[in-house]
């Protein structure tokens, strides 16, 4: 996959690229990341890439043409014509992981990361093909939205993960919160694990994880509880248990 990212501040890329699960998917030629400065895009010599907005008000605006130019430069450099692109915005639609999963199915996307106090009206309504918030609350731009947008998708690239069930086994990916995880040692500070973990039994351990999801989903997340698919056996369960101290 490869994706390229456009913004005005590339530096802010570099750190978190290069580090844990995202540079080995890197290093593997799993997924190719190019971030792009919009800057470069600009044809006067003092690189001007906001403007005053129209009709006042305060604030500046990522002028079109450095985000057109940029787009169409990268597009044409790579030969391709039909590439998703997505503007980081927090006026766009609510990022998830069923939004993830969906952009991981594209070999290509483009992120354009919005700054400043916007961005022009023209670059949403004419050049990007998806508009992508992470969250109700406001960024001082969108290079850390596309930093989660891209970890999120890196990890649901198949060989990226050491093992694809750490993808499948992680918190929203059924629809419910992960299950409680427990390491050694199995007593700590009094705490001990829970003891069917340690009791080898698959089928014991694999419903013990289930209901816990379930429960800490219901009490966490109840809106969450429609989309987990929870039987009517499991529901019981729940009403019986919700209740009950953690
Ligand atoms: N840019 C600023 N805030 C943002 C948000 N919440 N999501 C995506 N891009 C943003």
């Amino acid at each position: 996959m490869r994706i390229d990212i456009l913004c005005l501040f590339p530096e802010t890329f570099a750190s978190p690229l290069n580090q844990s699960i995202i540079k080995r998917a890197r290093e593997q030629g799993l997924v190719n990341i190019a971030v792009h400065d919009v800057r470069d895009y600009t044809h006067d010599k003092h690189h001007t890439a906001d403007d005053y907005p129209y009709g006042g008000g305060p604030g500046m605006v990522l002028k079109p043409e450095p985000v057109f130019e940029a787009v169409e430069a990268i597009k044409k450099q790579l030969g391709v014509s039909e590439v998703p692109v997505i503007l980081l915005t927090p006026q766009g639609r609510l990022f998830s992981q069923s939004v993830a999963q969906e952009l991981a199915l594209h070999p290509h996307l483009m992120l354009i990361c919005g700054h400043y106090e916007g961005l022009d009206e023209r670059v949403c309504e004419h050049l990007a093909t998806d508009q992508i918030s992470i969250g109700d609350y406001v960024l001082s731009g969108g290079e850390l939205a596309a930093l989660v947008v891209v970890d999120a998708i890196a990890r649901l690239i198949p060989g990226v993960l050491g093992s694809q069930d750490s993808a499948s086994s992680d918190s929203h990916s059924n629809g419910l919160l992960e299950y409680p995880q427990y390491t050694r040692p199995q007593v700590y500070r009094g705490w001990s694990v829970p003891p069917v973990l340690l009791s080898g039994n698959h089928g014991e351990i694999a419903q013990w994880r289930r209901r816990q999801a379930i429960l800490r989903t219901a009490r966490r997340r109840p809106d969450l509880l429609e989309k987990g698919n929870i039987c009517e056996e499991e529901r019981k369960w729940m009403l019986e248990n919700l209740l009950s101290p953690k």
